[in-house]
């Protein structure tokens, strides 16, 4: 079988207030008709035969209901009762299957395009898959972005895999040009996956399971739950493996994980700005900037949050420090 795991617990805190705790970005209509979590589902049903969604107690109707209006009612929902990271997410996932089942990880926030190069990526990562490797999808990358893993490439092989260097850093990787960003994708049997996870990080593999074990139809009780180590699945295994191999992908790819990318996203496909850079998004009252640069304006019904685009990724701090997270 081969399984679509749709990760879907995250709150995408860095496009607060569009973004909330009961309504994270992946479900919302932002980029057109459909969410990025059904994007997601539809672009994969085709290329896969089985679908898990691991997710929180906060995102579970979220999800049935997506699902429902894009008509797919074959799936399984794995619940946490707090989110433990993609480590422990992917366990679950991994737990719930057969050890030979073929895993298609996707994260359930990004933008992509080109889906004939996606499928021939896709089918390429099950092939190598299915001989046992762990494998990642590669982008070619544009500048040295500090929030995303690089990978160290030889033709399918990974020579080295870092998650999330600091700039100096970043920027040697992309001098040297042999480097790759990881799509945050991820395809290998699920048996490999945990013998992986056993080996490198006991603790979570130990944890996880006996938190697994606990469950009650498919809901993961909160004690055993907060015993595993929170730790993302690129730290865990992907730094480590020795079985990592990479798909080079060539489809056009955004994570939508911060007002830059969607500021980005919405310039090219004819949201308005003005001279100086400036863009409106929620809402249709008339809005000037007078002496701003480069600065996004966002409303919600009940917030208003105005920035510097450079300070995208702080946004994740305002939503930190909110009192009511709702
Ligand atoms: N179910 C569940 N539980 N899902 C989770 C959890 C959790 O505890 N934590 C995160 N997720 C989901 C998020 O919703 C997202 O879809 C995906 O897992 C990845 O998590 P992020 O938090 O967005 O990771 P990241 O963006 O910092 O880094 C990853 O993605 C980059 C590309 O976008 C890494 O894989 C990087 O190496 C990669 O470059
Ligand atoms: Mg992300």
């Amino acid at each position: 079988k081969i399984i679509n795991v749709i990760l879907s617990g995250g709150v995408g805190s860095r496009l607060w207030p569009l973004s909330r705790k009961h309504r994270p970005k992946q479900y919302l209509n932002i980029f057109g008709e459909k969410s990025l979590f059904q994007l997601t589902a539809i672009r994969n049903i085709s290329l896969c035969n089985s679908l898990t969604v691991i997710g929180n107690t906060d995102n579970f109707e979220l999800s049935s209901k997506a699902l429902q209006e894009i008509d797919i009612k074959q799936y399984q929902q794995i619940v946490e009762a707090s989110p433990r990271n993609t480590a422990a997410a992917i366990a679950f996932a991994a737990f719930s299957a057969d050890k030979d089942d073929i895993l298609l990880i996707t994260p359930s926030d990004h933008l992509i395009e080109d889906e004939d190069e996606y499928a021939r990526s896709v089918n390429e990562a099950i092939n190598l898959a299915k001989q046992d490797s762990i494998v990642t999808f590669g982008l070619v990358p544009t500048k040295p972005e500090t929030g995303f893993g690089y990978i160290q490439v030889k033709g399918n092989n990974v020579i080295g895999f870092r998650e999330k260097p600091n700039k100096e850093t970043a920027q040697e990787f992309i001098l040297k040009g042999d480097f790759l960003w990881n799509s945050g994708m991820f395809c290998f049997k699920a048996g490999i996956f945990l013998e992986e996870l056993k080996k490198y990080q006991p603790d979570v593999y130990i944890k996880s399971e006996i938190a697994f074990i606990a469950r009650n139809e498919n809901r993961l009780p909160i004690e055993e739950s907060m015993n595993i180590p929170s730790i993302s699945v690129d730290y865990a295994v992907m730094e480590k493996t020795d079985r990592l191999k990479v798909v080079k992908s060539n489809f056009k790819w955004s994570d939508m994980g911060s007002f830059e990318s969607l500021y980005s996203y919405l310039k090219k496909n004819g949201h308005p700005t003005d001279e100086y850079g400036n863009m409106v998004i929620g809402t249709s009252i008339h809005t000037e900037f007078l002496g701003l640069k480069k600065s996004i304006l966002v409303a919600t019904d009940d917030a208003i949050l105005v920035l510097k685009r450079e300070k995208s990724q702080k946004v994740k701090d305002i939503y930190e420090n909110l009192s009511d997270k709702k």
